[in-house]
């Protein structure tokens, strides 16, 4: 089988809402998008996924889909839309939309129905239960089952007309569609398919694994602390999904040339992974997992933890062995949901922010897999100052906030330290295009402040200094583009008991690649087997000055390639 595009592809993400605002309402839009695609296109990148452009209440920030054909105003119109995919496609680079169809909004027209009472045709395209046997119904404790929902609270919400119960396992405005009803899954492939014929390229798939549920619905192990259950091994990976993907597949997928699709899988294990991306199996090409962004917190998700680099060392070298014979890795430092990289695993103070943005990029985009970069990534973009709770929007960071002050009875102060460290909002802030108030984002009042760092750290400074974060990222994408041990060279992870130096090698024929990436603001030197002859290897990239005997500066990245003859 010959290989596919996508292998050797690099992908940007863009989060319309933040990206840039073209007419001053202070969110972002297609418009906005169209003004700055030679940015992305300079990068370099071959493919962008764009979050949810959907019409939308927002509650989600449009991962709550009230229409799946057609265009939020707040964003534009199909006609923009359409101008933005020629847009994308004269630059030579493929677009792929995020597709939402785990839950809806419930204000989608097929709720609307479902809700509109018990005999609703539609009644059953959504999970609707009694309430737990010999409870009343809405009273405390009746829901159908004990589970939690993502965003704080229970995971059911009560329907006083009907007497019933309905399922969301994100927002109360996020109900989840019921896929066991065929009629559910013909309407979400037909959709897909209108999209495709549209012109999009492929689909970027959210929570794809929560769409099989255990139909008997079993009770979760109760959260410590919380008065709500556990319900993910009831719903993760359950036991149709692999089933749904594949059918997918054959309705939508087979016979269409050059698509990429992916899946956003929480909690995939390697081992399903290796089953979801088997191109045998015709599921998905690829699915992100989460191992790597959980590497530094605990069963509770608002525990910090400091990052161990042997941990993460491990995960990826686990994914990396589980996937070198069969299926495809996706990479990812960031997207909408996580904190800054530079952040949170390298040094944002000013002394170091650019250069172990840089170590970042090369130690991540010099694995096996396809890269993603999300926006203002390529700017070595940080975390933000948020002063109080008032400064965030996240429904995730409002409903933890309220959950553990109001609740729990935790401090606001520990609580925000948290929310600083870990909120989506990070992500989220305007992306900084210049030096110019709301750092050239918008002409009005922008829907979450901006980093105030956009005075040092934009785009059009970036584009201009040959030394930026940026032109790093560029070099990357081009060594990945040009050097065939990038993309297909076997991988060996060296020095695994090492906590400063995150080193690999990258074996493809007659080329070895060897990576380095000192995780430390200490000077290290990497005591690797042969150190003598890669010392006079061909040094590719690094950031900063070249080094001797292998002896790195703090967060300094290395690539050197030895070509035996
Ligand atoms: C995914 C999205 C996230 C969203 C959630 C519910 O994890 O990436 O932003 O809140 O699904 O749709």
């Amino acid at each position: 089988m010959q290989n596919p595009w996508w292998h050797s592809a690099v992908v940007y993400q863009i989060y319309p809402r933040s990206f840039a605002d073209a007419d001053g309402d202070g969110m972002g839009d297609l418009r906005g998008i169209i003004e700055h695609l030679d940015h992305i296109a300079g990068l370099g990148v071959d493919v962008i996924w764009l979050s949810p452009v959907y019409p939308s209440p927002q509650d989600d920030n449009g991962y709550d889909i009230s229409d799946y054909q057609d265009i939020e105003p707040v964003f534009g119109t199909l006609a923009d839309f359409d101008e933005l995919l020629a847009g994308v496609h004269a630059r030579g680079m493929k677009l792929v939309m995020d597709l939402v169809v785990n839950h809806s909004s419930d204000e989608h027209p097929w709720f609307v129905e479902s809700r509109s009472g018990k005999a609703s045709p539609k009644r059953d395209w959504y999970w609707w239960r009694p309430a737990r046997e010999g409870m009343e119904p809405g009273s405390p404790g009746a829901e159908p089952t004990n589970w939690g929902s993502a965003f704080g609270g229970s995971a059911w919400e009560y329907d006083a007309a009907s007497g019933e119960y309905f399922l969301h396992l994100f927002s109360r405005k996020q109900p989840d569609l019921n896929w066991e009803n065929p009629a559910v899954r013909e309407a979400i492939y037909a959709m897909m398919n209108w999209w495709l014929d549209r012109g999009v390229d492929g689909f970027r798939m959210d929570v794809i694994d929560h769409i099989s549920k255990d139909t008997t619905l079993p009770d979760g192990a109760l959260r410590p602390g919380t008065p709500y259950g556990d319900g993910g091994p009831h719903y993760l990976n359950g036991p149709r999904n692999h089933e749904f993907l594949h059918e997918m597949h054959q309705r939508v997928f087979a016979g269409r040339d050059e698509l990429l699709t992916v899946g956003e899988m929480p909690g995939v294990t390697v081992d399903e992974a290796v089953k979801y991306t088997d191109p045998a199996r015709e599921e998905v090409d690829m699915v992100f997992q989460f191992d790597h962004v959980w590497a530094d917190r605990g069963a509770d998700p608002w525990v910090l933890y400091p990052l161990r680099l042997t941990n993460l060392k491990a995960i990826f070298g686990r994914w990396q062995a589980g996937l070198a014979e069969v299926g495809w890795n996706s990479l990812y430092w960031n997207n909408h949901d996580q904190p800054r990289v530079v952040s949170r695993f390298g040094d944002d103070s000013p002394r170091y922010r650019e250069r172990s943005a840089k170590m970042l990029g090369a130690v991540l985009h010099l694995h096996r897999g396809t890269p993603y970069v999300y926006q203002g990534e390529e700017l070595g973009m940080t975390n933000t100052p948020f002063a109080s709770i008032a400064d965030f929007r996240d429904i995730e960071a409002l409903g933890h906030y309220a959950q553990a002050v109001e609740h729990e009875g935790r401090s606001p102060e520990d609580v925000l330290t948290v929310l600083r460290a870990r909120s989506r909002d990070n992500a989220r802030t305007p992306m900084q295009w210049n030096a110019s108030p709301q750092a050239g984002f918008t002409s009005g009042t922008p829907w979450l402040a901006v980093n105030p760092n956009y005075p040092q750290i934009n785009a059009e400074s970036a584009v201009k200094d040959e030394e930026s974060v940026y032109h790093f990222y560029r070099r990357l994408i081009e060594l990945r583009h040009e050097e065939p041990a990038v993309v297909y060279g076997d991988f060996t992870m060296l020095l695994p008991h090492d906590e400063r130096l995150y080193a690999f090698t990258r074996a493809h024929g007659d080329t070895t690649l060897l990576v380095i990436g000192n995780f430390s603001a200490e000077t290290v030197r990497a005591e690797i087997d042969d150190a003598a002859a890669w010392e006079t290897a061909e040094l590719l990239l690094t950031n900063a000055t070249p080094p001797q005997d292998l002896v790195l500066q703090p967060w300094q990245a290395v690539i050197y390639r030895a070509v035996r003859r």
